[in-house]
């Protein structure tokens, strides 16, 4: 189904847990208000199947952490049937055990966030020693077929800016023939704190412009038209995806994506809370009809979409002199390489 902007809306990004057994500085969580209430397995497999009904062709899932679900395994199985791709956003902690498992369920694919190959770098950013592990459950993730991996690296001040740590996690990419997927750090409003923002936010466009200069290859993701550059380095292909919404129109008006929160109400953009159209009433009210009061609420959340960045000016927080715990120090960053 089209929404009033003539936008086709394929794609169902389903957070399962605001739970995460890491604590990221930089983390919008979704975009979410604060809930501890989960959806059970059955009931994400109805909103699926309602969503299916409306056009719903794609699964993202993400949390919090996903995996920190015990029923991961059965919900994807139960999804499974619905839609043609599941994938999944994870930080990757627990892949080396579930990688299998989760294939076997019928998951397709995975993005695994990894903000830092170096160790100290990983622990500022997440608040855990866990840059080893994450790494394993990439390795895991490779062996047990769930590919096109992507590595999701979110732009940061002392990460993404310095070359030798781009090039570190390049070389992880290009070792498992993954994506590196280079996201701009986004001010989510309630979720960011705008300190950490102004603190740690990095221009994409040097980046951006290495990958173009260099590329032999130009395609475009479907989703928010976001640029894939193939290129050669040290004789290797690589390949960099860049998400780059803020202030970015043609962004969001390639977004065919709706969002359902971890406590269960449909979600039109990460950006924003406006409008959200809660369905956890109707799969607890017991009602006859709920399955087509399911498909009603995709056709209302679809009606009220609209595109966060129309090219009027938008806002974004101020950037401000005052010194953040969070900077990291010039000549104290640990580099990679
Ligand atoms: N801006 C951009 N990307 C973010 N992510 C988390 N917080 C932010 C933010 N503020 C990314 C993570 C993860 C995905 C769920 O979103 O890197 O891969």
């Amino acid at each position: 189904m089209r929404d009033r902007y003539g936008r086709e809306v394929s794609d169902l990004r389903i957070s399962l847990t605001q739970r995460c057994n890491l604590r990221c500085v930089f983390c919008h969580m979704e975009g979410q208000p604060v809930a501890r209430e989960e959806l059970t397995a059955e009931e994400i497999a109805r909103v699926v199947r309602a969503g299916a009904r409306i056009g719903i062709e794609r699964v993202k899932l993400t949390g919090g952490e996903p995996t920190l679900r015990t029923d991961l395994p059965d919900l994807i199985a139960r999804i499974r049937p619905f839609v043609r791709e599941i994938s999944m956003t994870t930080n990757g902690l627990l892949l080396e055990e579930l990688a299998g498992t989760l294939r076997a369920a019928g998951l397709d694919r995975v993005n695994v966030s990894l903000p830092s190959l170096d160790r100290a770098t990983y622990k500022r950013l997440t608040g855990v020693d866990g840059v080893d592990r994450t790494v394993r459950g990439i390795r895991a993730a490779a062996r047990a077929g769930l590919r096109p991996i992507k590595i999701n690296v979110v732009a940061l001040h002392g990460t993404t800016d310095r070359t030798p740590s781009v090039d570190a996690l390049l070389d992880l990419a290009q070792e498992h023939e993954a994506w590196l997927q280079v996201i701009e750090f986004e001010p989510v409003e309630g979720r960011v704190d705008p300190r950490i923002y102004r603190a740690l936010h990095s221009e994409l466009s040097r980046l951006t412009q290495e990958a173009a200069a260099q590329a032999f290859e130009v395609s475009r993701n479907r989703l928010h038209d976001r640029p894939q550059y193939t290129f050669t380095t040290k004789g290797r292909t690589a390949r960099v995806e860049v998400v780059q919404p803020v202030n970015n129109p043609g962004f969001c008006m390639a977004c065919h994506r709706l969002r359902l929160t971890s406590n269960g109400a449909l979600k039109g953009c990460l950006m924003t809370n406006e409008g959200l159209l809660d369905l956890r009433s109707i799969l607890r009210d017991g009602r006859a009809d709920a399955d087509a009061e399911l498909v009603r609420a995709f056709e209302a959340a679809i009606r009220r979409r609209r595109p966060f960045y129309t090219g009027a000016s938008t806002p974004v927080p101020e950037p401000a002199p005052e010194a953040d715990p969070f900077v990291p120090e010039g000549p104290s960053i640990p580099l990679v390489g």
